[in-house]
């Protein structure tokens, strides 16, 4: 078993929700009976496309609002989590292709997709530009990615204890609270034609594109 000092980065966020994952749904509960239900389906009701991928699927808490009828696959880099989504896709009755696989190192051909899905998951990719880049190349190019997505806020207190309040969250379970997803956006290149508060300036919702 490698220690911690040998790990790369992308291992030990990996090993961080490989520890959490039995736990994630009761921990995300809150947030789901806080407004994340609703969040998601909103999400879900935006997404158009036959071919839909959802990046960072986690313990699948999204499988129940994919679409019927299309052709959709869902990746994630941590084993535990993905177990739980295949029990959620085959609890909901979703015929979903989901693979075990790093955002920032993809396995599908350049613009494969119509749609890109994720949900709170750019808290947590390693080299989040990287990421987004790694997305962007496998969108086709009128594609979109539609993205549900905690962000740093930009008032000063709330900001500033997010940012104190960070290596404790990174510690415990991966997720950085104080990520700027918008700039990350605009370095990778995408063109973002949604923005949308759905909690103070925290939790947003975005259409980006090529
Ligand atoms: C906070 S969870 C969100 C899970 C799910 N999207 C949800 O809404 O409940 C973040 C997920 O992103 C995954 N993740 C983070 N970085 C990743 C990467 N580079 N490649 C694949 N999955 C990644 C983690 O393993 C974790 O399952």
């Amino acid at each position: 078993m490698k220690s911690v000092i040998n790990m790369n980065k992308n291992d030990i966020i990996k090993k961080r929700y490989n520890r959490v994952a039995k736990y994630y749904d009761l921990m995300e509960g809150l947030m789901e009976s806080s407004g994340g239900k609703t969040w998601r389906k909103k999400l879900w009701s935006l997404v158009k496309g036959d071919t839909i991928l959802e990046a960072g699927v986690g313990t699948g808490n999204n499988i129940e609002m994919y679409p019927d009828g299309k052709k959709i696959f869902a990746i994630d880099f941590a084993s535990k989590m993905v177990e739980i989504a295949k029990e959620k896709a085959k609890k909901y009755g979703k015929d979903v292709d989901i693979r075990i696989m790093d955002i920032e190192n993809l396995e599908f051909p350049d613009k494969t997709f119509d749609a890109i899905v994720t949900s709170c998951v750019f808290c947590s990719v390693p080299d989040p530009v990287k990421g987004l880049l790694e997305l962007k190349r496998v969108l086709k190019d009128d594609g979109r990615l539609y993205m549900l997505e905690h962000v740093r806020s930009k008032k000063i207190i709330i900001g500033t204890l997010m940012d104190l309040l960070n290596p404790i969250t990174v510690a415990a379970w991966g997720a950085n609270i104080n990520r700027d997803t918008v700039e990350n956006l605009r370095k990778a290149g995408f063109n973002i034609f949604k923005e949308e508060n759905l909690a103070l300036d925290i939790m947003k919702l975005f259409i980006v594109g090529k």
